[in-house]
């Protein structure tokens, strides 16, 4: 880990999570605004060539770990273009997609070709009408296509995300984990963070516990730290591949070991998932700014990284959308 890219709480930074497009054939009751429309591509949006400019100047100040998420990543035109460019950087190590899957069926070989290394997909529930009701379209077959098609061409290893509302039963769990397990994915419980103003009441669910009972359940044993800082805690079956994990911002969030800092498409740097400070590298960007520049901006930023989300602990200030940042 290149020590360049330093906070003020001494975690270093080397994962950027870009976001190529706020758009998405999905309405996610946790994620997008109902009544989100979106047609024409605003000017302030980054082309192709402002993000890799903006991605390498990230790569040369120790960034060694790129994930394209959304929105919906897949949505954003060229977008194996895009992720060719990245994946020519050759300190980039590792380079990721979240996406809903959807359109993954068509896109899978062409992400492989471009140099993604692997996915992480979204799949809330295996029950296509709770699918329909929870992410507003009729899609479960797509995905479960897409997912795959993904497999085939060996875009593995492949995450699963699940978010997990109160109402989720004990037996859809096993469902889901005993599809992942059969399927060779990793399956991953998340609590639903409080983001814009969804209109969704979130009722918290302590995802430790459930977690672990369904791990036990299915004689899973806690794995070791997968080593990439990330955001979960991981179960496996024995082998050294982590099985299932969960994502608990809110009953124990993991905001000591951060690594990462996120973009939006029109440039915007965002410190921090459940914060509003940010630096706007893209309108300096347009204005001219030099690499220097833009470097100079990128550490001040990041100096000034804020500690931690407060989800839960105070009135949500965070008054963006998920689907903006894209997790
Ligand atoms: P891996 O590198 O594969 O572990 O991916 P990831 O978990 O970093 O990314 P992904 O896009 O799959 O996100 C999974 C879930 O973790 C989503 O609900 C994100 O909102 C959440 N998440 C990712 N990074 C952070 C973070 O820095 N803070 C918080 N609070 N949640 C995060
Ligand atoms: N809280 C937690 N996770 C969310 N995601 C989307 N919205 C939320 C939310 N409000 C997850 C989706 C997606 C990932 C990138 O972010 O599961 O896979
Ligand atoms: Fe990092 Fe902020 Fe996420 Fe916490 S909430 S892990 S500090 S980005």
């Amino acid at each position: 880990v290149s020590p360049m890219l330093v906070d003020s709480f001494g975690r270093h930074i080397h994962y950027l999570r870009v976001s190529v497009t706020d758009r998405c054939d999905l309405r996610c009751n946790y994620c997008m605004p109902k009544d989100f429309k979106g047609f024409e591509e605003p000017a302030n949006w980054l082309s192709h060539e402002e993000m890799v400019r903006l991605v390498g100047l990230f790569v040369q100040l120790g960034v060694r770990k790129v994930r394209l998420t959304g929105g919906e990543p897949l949505l954003r035109r060229g977008v194996t273009d895009l992720a060719a460019g990245i994946a020519a950087m050759k300190l980039v190590q590792d380079l990721s997609v979240s996406t809903n899957g959807t359109t993954l069926a068509r896109h899978a070989a062409a992400l492989k070709a471009a140099g993604v290394t692997r996915l992480n997909v979204s799949l809330d529930t295996l029950d296509r009408q709770r699918f329909a009701k929870v992410c507003g379209r009729d899609c479960l077959p797509k995905v479960l296509d897409g997912l795959q098609e993904a497999r085939r061409v060996g875009l593995m290893p492949i995450k699963l995300n699940c978010v997990v509302t109160p109402d989720m039963q004990e037996a859809e769990l096993a469902r889901m984990l005993a599809y992942s397990l059969a399927s060779g994915f990793i399956l991953r419980l998340i609590e639903t963070m409080p983001m814009g103003s969804t209109g969704q009441q979130f009722v918290p669910v302590d995802l430790s516990q459930r977690g672990e009972r369904i791990a036990e359940r299915f004689g899973l044993v806690p794995a070791l730290d997968f080593g990439d800082g990330g955001p979960a805690r991981y179960w496996s079956a024995g082998e050294d591949r982590p099985a299932l994990g969960v994502i608990t911002p809110m009953s124990r969030h993991f905001c000591a070991t951060c690594n990462r800092v996120r973009l939006t498409v029109d440039g915007t740097l965002h410190l921090c998932l459940g914060q509003e400070d940010q630096v706007p590298l893209g309108r300096m960007l347009r204005d001219g700014a030099s690499d220097a520049d833009l470097m100079a901006a990128i550490r001040a930023g990041i100096a000034a990284k804020p500690e931690r989300h407060e989800f839960g602990t105070a009135p949500t200030k965070v008054v963006r959308f998920m689907s903006q940042t894209g997790g």
